[in-house]
């Protein structure tokens, strides 16, 4: 129950307008976003590549209804990007949602946007991950993926697979065959069960199967995270088959196991961290309550105990 509530939250965009304006909320939102301009975002690149963390940046947004929109989004992503490659010892990675490029508008638009972005990112040998948003929008995602990004593009965009969904197997080993980059997560939105597994133990073990296959036969996958148990299954299968740490990464949510990330890194694993950051947050933040309804008590919790420590 509590789930659904916080996922119907994340729609109400006149929630949002009230939940900005509050200092407490803006304080929420700190624990899982890296601020709301460029440089607050770079700042955290920075700061994650010193300790040899990679990141992949995310300009939070989605569900863009006016071309102007999706073009003034595009425009800032494409300074995120030369922002990144300003930046000593950053790689130059980002996260997108097609949504936001105008895919709900016109795939033509969208299309101008993200050749713009692309053509910016290969120019500064750079990547863009194309994030998974609902099941609504999987089939066209992978088939712009397919038709329009990757034939130009090839390794430096990619594609996010999520195991929630029962038709992941077939796509998984559709773009196993064609080479291109996948990241694996389990998937965020709530599904209907006829697309979508509703008990939580086949998902975590559609995650393993999947996981397992690109490990062995995948181009660089990208094992999106925070389940210790899958993690030491994934350390395990690249220990015995002898996998070098070069053909994979893990990659985590930025204020997630923030430990394990550490672990995984001084254990000699590439590790990435996705950072958003944006004025856009409210939908973001509201995925990751619901996720893990315990972070409301978490972070208002230490909401209040920096508070009365006078921070
Ligand atoms: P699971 O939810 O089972 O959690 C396992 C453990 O991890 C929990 O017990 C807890 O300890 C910890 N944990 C998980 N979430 C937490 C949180 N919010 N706060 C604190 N602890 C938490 N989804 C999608 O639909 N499309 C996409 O493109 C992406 N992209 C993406 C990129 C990256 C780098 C990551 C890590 C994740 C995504 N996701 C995503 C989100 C993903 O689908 C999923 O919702 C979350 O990662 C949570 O799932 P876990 O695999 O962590 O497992």
């Amino acid at each position: 129950m509590l789930r659904r509530g916080l996922h119907w939250l994340s729609e109400q965009q006149q929630i949002f307008d009230f939940v900005r304006s509050n200092g407490l909320a803006r304080r929420f939102a700190e624990r899982f976003v890296a601020g709301e301009t460029i440089e607050t975002g770079a700042a955290v690149a920075e700061a994650l590549s010193a300790r040899g963390i990679t990141v992949s940046l995310d300009l939070l947004g989605e569900s863009v209804h006016e071309a102007g929109a999706a073009e003034v989004a595009c425009g800032q992503y494409i300074a995120i990007l030369g922002r990144m490659s300003q930046s000593s010892g950053v790689e130059v990675n980002v996260s997108i949602k097609l949504t936001q490029m105008g895919f709900d508008v016109d795939e033509e638009l969208c299309c101008r946007n993200m050749v713009r972005i692309l053509d910016r990112a290969r120019q500064l040998g750079g990547f863009v991950r194309l994030d998974m948003e609902g099941s609504a929008h999987t089939q066209r995602t992978l088939d712009f993926f397919e038709h329009r990004l990757y034939p130009v593009y090839g390794d430096h965009v990619g594609v996010v697979i999520q195991s929630a969904l029962r038709r992941s197997t077939k796509d998984v080993e559709h773009l196993i065959g064609l080479k291109a980059r996948v990241r694996l997560c389990k998937g965020a939105y709530l599904e209907p069960p006829d697309v979508a597994f509703a008990d939580k133990a086949d998902v975590d073990r559609h995650y393993v199967e999947l996981m397992e296959r690109l490990l062995r036969e995948g181009h660089y996958p990208g094992l999106a995270t925070h389940d210790e148990r899958i993690i030491s299954h994934a350390r395990q299968v690249v220990a015995r088959e002898g996998i070098a740490s070069e053909r994979y990464e893990f990659q985590m949510l930025y204020g997630v196991r923030r430990d394990l990330q550490d672990q995984l890194k001084a254990a000699g694993h590439r590790m990435r961290v996705y950072v958003p950051f944006g004025t856009q947050w409210y939908p973001y933040l509201m995925r990751r309550l619901a996720e893990r309804p315990a972070n409301i008590a978490f972070i208002f919790g230490n909401v209040i105990r920096e508070g009365l420590s006078g921070r």
